[in-house]
């Protein structure tokens, strides 16, 4: 079975690799390291004894999107990860988000239409409920106005491959809500790599622990949760990986419902940022500089999963504690300053 993934440099798609290429699958790449780097191929060589194949290129120049699936005409299943993920950058550059996160995405399903049989593994995220009105999360949970950009082609990115299965019964989609990925293959030869100041909490925390960043800001400790801190739903990478080899299971072997479905990845246990910085704090055996500042506006206040449907129908459990996670985020960090 050969599966293409867009964006399979990048921190989960790398992982997702992994466990493709573990479980026999033969994994095409594109990815135009926008944000990622080609010796990430070389880990993944190193972990699983075989190379992708990889084919350096902008998804948002259509003809080369053309001619790819013209070239390959036996891809069994395409994973999506392929898109700009920057907040804050999605609201200074909101054509760009657009062009990459959507535009990108009308030019893969034009090509997947025109197959007898397709079947499409979408990144979407929990940023789609914003603020949910009940916790934990389910996925009929009302989508919220987007905070941005970058949230909003979540959203619409949704809504164009759900309206695109309607009228095409031969496509079969899966959008997976990512909760909060974090960590790195526990070999650490692959893991998350932030280019600039990390937009997340996480190699935030391992970046100040190393020594490259002086002080964590903790955005409010005076949110109506147990010790005033937000709370979100930290799932290992490694765990987000597997789900998508389940989900492109699934497909393969049809035993879906319906061509369009949705699935939440978290753990179902929500952790405050206070919990984290302990966490951090209990693996590495170091003291984090942090200090509290003011509540960040658009903040969520708590958001994790209810897991059910992702344990019940997909058959999946995410493993790893947040220890776990921790653990291998530090021991990444170490190494890429060792
Ligand atoms: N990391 C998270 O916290 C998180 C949470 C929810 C959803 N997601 C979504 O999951 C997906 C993967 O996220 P990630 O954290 O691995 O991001 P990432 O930036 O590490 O990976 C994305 C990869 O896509 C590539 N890419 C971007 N635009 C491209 C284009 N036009 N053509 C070819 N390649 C392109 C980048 O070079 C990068 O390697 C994204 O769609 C993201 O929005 C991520």
């Amino acid at each position: 079975m050969k599966v293409l993934v867009t964006g399979g440099l990048g921190f989960i798609g790398s992982h997702t690799v992994v466990e493709l290429q573990n479980e026999g699958f033969e994994v095409v790449i594109i990815d135009n390291l926008s944000n990622s780097s080609e010796d990430v191929l070389v880990g993944i060589e190193t972990i699983t004894g075989k190379k992708p194949i990889f084919e350096k290129m902008d998804l948002r120049n259509k003809p080369d999107v053309q001619q790819f699936f013209a070239k390959h005409n036996n891809i069994d299943g395409v994973i999506h990860f392929a898109a700009s993920k920057a907040v804050g950058e999605s609201v200074e550059n909101p054509l760009l988000y657009y062009e990459n996160n959507l535009g990108v995405l009308v030019y893969m399903l034009q090509e997947l239409t025109k197959q007898d049989k397709s079947n499409f593994i979408f990144s979407s995220s929990c940023t789609v409920y914003g603020q949910a009105d009940k916790l934990p999360i389910t996925e009929d949970a009302p989508v919220k106005p987007a905070e941005s950009p970058y949230g909003n082609t979540k959203q619409v990115g949704e809504e164009i491959i759900k309206d695109t299965c309607n009228v095409n019964p031969q496509l079969a989609a899966i959008a997976l809500r990512y909760f909060n990925p974090i960590g790195a293959h526990p070999t650490v030869e692959i893991g998350e790599l932030p280019i600039g100041v990390p937009q997340n909490l996480l190699p935030y925390i391992t970046q100040t622990g190393i020594g490259l960043r002086e002080q964590l800001s903790v955005f409010g400790d005076d949110y109506p949760t147990e010790d005033g801190t937000c709370i979100r739903d930290y799932i290992h990478v490694v765990d987000v990986a597997k789900a998508h080899v389940v989900a492109l299971k699934r497909l393969l072997d049809q035993k879906n419902e319906g061509n369009y479905e949705v699935f939440n990845l978290g753990t179902g246990k929500g952790s405050s940022v206070l919990e984290v910085i302990h966490s951090f704090e209990k693996v590495s055996g170091k003291n984090l500089n942090y200090k509290v500042v003011d509540r960040r506006p658009g903040d969520v206040i708590q958001a994790y999963a209810d897991t059910k449907k992702a344990n019940q129908v997909l058959g999946w459990k995410a493993q790893s504690t947040l220890d776990d996670s921790m653990k291998s985020a530090w021991d990444w960090e170490l190494k890429l300053r060792s």
